[in-house]
């Protein structure tokens, strides 16, 4: 992987006093077809759907947006996966307060719930691997992050064309893919700045990309399928990608682990 030229990266952020370089992990040289994955949170059956698609699809590599854990009820195993993918793996939300010991008071009832949960079946080395991934990557010569790049910590959500505005002024590279809502959408700054519909997107000289690549485990567009996307760097074109999974299994483990049943509920809404 050639370092990228031009302007410098996003600052990389990590938790103080900790180095921020591990878990790293790499995609390929010369690679072609990228699967970008991410707001995993626990749901196995679809990640597992997504990653077998991927596969089928040709893609030769693979990037996590974060939030591997989180609300649904195969945390470990969903961390070990990714894990020994050794690809890049950017931190999200729900991993650093999975991995953290800090009060969950101020959050949504049924996230904290969940995330205490969650901090009960991690063993301490998979907290420990959550806590010291990494804010934001550069991967070949496009950024990854799980909410924006002007205050990646603040978990900011980009819901409409002001708030990329936002995260464009921080964007030092022609394409950006992110997460954190889990809903698909694409922005692009051409002059100004809009959004268009996050179906087939050619990446276009001249123009600049802000990519949410949607979500593996729980989407919150309406549509239950797990979501993620595939950029095809040879063809400069980026594709998203939604994929059936065994959602009664996953529905089924979130009622025998008793985490809340609305969390069952939401994904057969994809809300
Ligand atoms: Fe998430």
């Amino acid at each position: 992987m050639e370092p990228p030229s031009g302007p410098p990266p996003s600052p990389v952020a990590g938790p103080p006093g900790q180095p921020a370089a591990e878990p790293a992990g790499e995609v390929s040289s010369g690679s072609k077809r990228i699967a970008l994955f991410g707001d995993i949170h626990a749901n196995l059956e679809a990640l597992e759907a997504v990653l077998a698609d991927a596969e089928e699809q040709g893609c030769n590599d693979y990037i996590c947006l974060g939030d591997v854990v989180g609300y649904n009820a195969d945390p470990g195993a969903c961390l070990e996966k990714v894990r020994a993918m050794n690809c890049p793996v950017v931190k999200g939300n729900h991993d650093e307060d999975a991995s953290g010991n800090h009060s969950l008071e101020s959050m949504n009832p049924v996230a904290a719930t969940a995330l205490e949960w969650t901090r009960e079946h991690l063993t301490e080395e998979q907290r420990t691997w959550l806590r010291r991934l990494r804010m934001v990557r550069q991967i070949e010569d496009f950024t990854v992050v799980h909410s924006t790049l002007d205050q990646p910590s603040n978990w900011n959500y980009v819901t409409n064309r002001f708030d990329a505005m936002s995260n464009f002024s921080y964007q030092f590279t022609q394409v950006c893919f992110h997460g954190h809502t889990h809903v698909p959408r694409v922005y692009v700054k051409d002059g100004k700045v809009q959004e268009v519909p996050a179906e087939s997107v050619a990446i276009e000289p001249g123009s600049k990309y802000f990519i949410n690549v949607g979500s593996v485990g729980q989407p919150r567009d309406g549509d239950w399928r797990g979501c993620y996307a595939i950029y095809d760097l040879e063809h400069k074109l980026v594709v998203f990608r939604r994929i059936e999974y065994d959602i009664e299994t996953t529905q089924r483990k979130i009622r025998e682990a008793d985490l809340p049943p609305m969390l069952a509920e939401r994904l057969a809404d994809g809300r």
